[in-house]
């Protein structure tokens, strides 16, 4: 595996289908799901790694938001991708950028009313990555369902050949989603933490026995949050797949979002929704054995 630093030199790497992994580091089992996905369906594979300042707002983490260059390229070594781009600050940014990618209307609602500016970052950003590396291929994970949604509508907006795979949420065997910002929690924000899942997994129980309202999901996801002490729902909502609008019923592909805050920790997660053989189908992911790599490190 090469690591390098500029665009140059990462597109002069890739051959044949080029695989893209777009990534802000501190890599867990989920990211290694995306570089696995990849893997299986491209003949080069790139990682990249570039802690985004755009999608921080000033209140935000940027400063202690978890980095090891070092222990990322053993993982994607580790993973079987070929390249690493790390590209500086400068390389991304020469100058104080004049262009922004705004996707309107998608990121609105959630996580675009709570971190305003967050998806200008996000687009802006994997523009430059997709107009830098130029992949036939671009994985992300559903973790992020409204910052899926976002890509795809700016991938489609801006006509990049690109195709944007989403890839299941990968969690720790108790539940809790992987994030790099679950570093970030305590053994008593952890225990609260969980209580999210268990709204997830209510959900997903729910939509099997039949529940279609939306009002009721939002409520069944948020009822073990608001019954736990030491944590604080944002949302609960029932969005559509392709456009992220809130749903009134669940009437076509959705995800249900949860976020919420414990301690300075924000967290996210959901349970995608998909029509399959005439019925609905809940997907919250897959759940590892043990604890992942950011617990076996702690
Ligand atoms: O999901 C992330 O890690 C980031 O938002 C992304 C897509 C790498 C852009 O900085």
């Amino acid at each position: 595996m090469r690591t390098v630093h500029t665009f140059r030199d990462a597109r002069a790497l890739g051959s044949g289908c080029v695989g893209l992994v777009p990534t802000m580091g501190y890599l867990h089992e989920g990211h290694i799901s995306l570089v696995d996905a990849a893997r299986r369906e491209c003949d080069t594979v790139i990682v990249s790694l570039f802690v985004n300042p755009l999608q921080f707002a000033p209140t935000e983490d940027l400063a202690s938001y978890p980095r090891d260059l070092e222990r990322d390229a053993e993982m994607v070594e580790e993973a079987g991708a070929d390249v690493l781009f790390a590209p500086q600050l400068e390389e991304m940014y020469p100058d104080k950028p004049l262009t922004t990618v705004a996707v309107d209307l998608v990121t609105e609602g959630m996580e675009g009313e709570i971190r305003p500016g967050h998806f200008d970052g996000v687009a802006t950003v994997v523009a430059k990555l997709f107009a830098g590396i130029a992949p036939d291929r671009a994985y992300f994970g559903r973790k992020d369902a409204q910052q899926l949604v976002t890509v795809r509508r700016m991938t489609t907006d801006l006509s990049f050949p690109i195709v944007i795979v989403g890839e299941p949420i990968v969690r720790e065997s108790d539940g809790l989603a992987l994030s790099s910002r679950n570093t970030y929690l305590d053994p008593a924000e952890r225990a609260a933490a969980r209580s999210i899942n268990r709204g997830i997994n209510a959900v997903a129980e729910a939509i099997i026995a039949g529940e279609r309202s939306g009002t009721e999901l939002e409520r069944i996801a948020a009822t073990p949050v608001n019954d736990e002490p030491g944590i604080d729902l944002d949302y609960a909502t029932l969005a559509d797949q392709d456009t992220a609008s809130a749903l009134l019923d669940l009437d076509r592909p959705a995800f249900l979002a949860v976020a919420a805050r414990v301690g300075r920790t924000r967290l996210l997660d959901n349970v995608h929704i998909d029509r399959i053989d005439g019925g609905w189908v809940p997907d919250a992911g897959i759940r590892l054995d043990g604890p992942s790599i950011l617990y076996r490190e702690a």
